[in-house]
């Protein structure tokens, strides 16, 4: 059997949310005691939508300080910067070739994205999942911890890892497997809980961040947006009501209590009484990660040098795959 290796990418295009966090990170967290791990804080895939220059490389450093605030450990995992190990715009090429239109043309998250005028969203952000794809298959991934948003990027990268070995005639890509975590597969807006929690909402209330204080997360739950209802008392109960069956799941993924106990321990309550709790259950998971970020954005030096001793493993890796890919397409004998 082949080796398990994980792999995951988290954009630095703005800060990390509690949906980043109870959706991925947490996951990347236990998997790093289980598995190999690559994790990359992908810039080029930030680019896609236009990024301020000034902040981007600071924004990476930002996510780096986070990861290991969580809990990564930069010397057990592979942790860098995408734009550092030019193979992933290489194999990307490499997979446009086999990947096919109308297939990029079903991805959701583009249509997304780009909105009602499709015509003017960049080239990039469409051709978006193959770079996704060439992430994963460039270090042969056989777990992608990732939250529900992403399912369907990574059942393309299936496609076009199982078009490659036809068109090849090869077993040489492993199908790598999405892995989600079911308390938190989607976290969703404080404002609307039926839109994703999401680092490109324009309301800052809509989402809490990983380096929020107390009181910044305190105001912003207590504003969520809630019915004027009780609290439920049955699962079925909640999954009529989308905003308080959100706050719920956010309470089940931030303690790890079961959320049958949660409803039966509130049931009837004011919901006013489950948001101080709530608050409490967050502050506590948030407030030592935003504690030892902030303790570490102030050596720069240091996060630089993980990220540029990582790169170089990371490049050690990613060429031996690139040279294979030459030798299968032939453009090398
Ligand atoms: P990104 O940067 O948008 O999000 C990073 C991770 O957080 C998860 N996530 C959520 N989970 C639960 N609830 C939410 N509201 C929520 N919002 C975000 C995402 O699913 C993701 O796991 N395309 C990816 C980055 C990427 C990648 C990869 C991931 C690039 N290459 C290869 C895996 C493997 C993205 O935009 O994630």
């Amino acid at each position: 059997m082949s080796k398990k290796i994980v792999f995951s990418g988290v954009q630095p295009s703005g800060e990390i949310h509690l949906g980043n966090y109870l959706g991925a990170l947490k996951q990347f967290v236990d998997l790093q005691h289980k598995k190999d791990c690559i994790f990359s804080i992908v810039d080029l895939h930030a680019i896609t939508i236009w990024q301020n220059p000034k902040l981007l490389a600071g924004r990476t450093r930002e996510v780096l300080a986070i990861f290991i605030a969580c809990g990564l450990l930069p010397e057990k995992n592979i942790i860098f910067k995408q734009s550092e190990v030019s193979e992933h715009s290489q194999l990307a090429w490499f997979l446009s070739c086999t990947a096919r239109v109308g297939w990029l043309n079903r991805m959701t998250q583009f249509k997304d994205k780009a909105g009602k005028n499709k015509e003017i969203a960049s080239v990039g952000l469409y051709t978006y999942p193959v770079l996704m794809a060439a992430d994963i298959l460039l270090y042969k991934a056989t777990h992608v911890p990732v939250g529900d948003d992403q399912k369907q990027h990574l059942e393309l990268v299936r496609d076009i890892a199982q078009k490659f070995n036809k068109d090849y005639n090869q077993e040489y890509f492993n199908l790598p497997e999405p892995l989600i975590n079911k308390t938190a597969t989607r976290i969703m807006s404080l404002r609307d809980g039926t839109k994703k929690m999401s680092k490109s909402d324009p309301s800052e209330q809509s989402r809490i961040m990983m380096t929020d204080s107390n009181d910044q997360i305190s105001k912003k739950i207590m504003k969520a947006k809630t019915d004027s209802l009780k609290m439920p008392s049955s699962i079925e109960a909640t999954e009529k009501r989308p905003e308080i069956e959100n706050l719920i799941n956010i309470f089940v993924a931030c303690s790890n209590i079961n959320k049958q106990k949660i409803i039966d321990d509130f049931a009837s309550k004011e919901i006013s009484v489950f948001k101080k709790e709530l608050i409490n259950c967050v502050t506590s998971t948030i407030e030592p990660i935003a504690f030892e970020t902030e303790k570490l954005l102030k050596d720069q030096k240091f996060l630089d040098n993980i990220l540029s001793e990582n790169a170089k493993k990371a490049q050690l890796l990613a060429r031996k795959t690139i040279l294979e890919i030459k030798r299968i397409v032939g453009v090398i004998s």
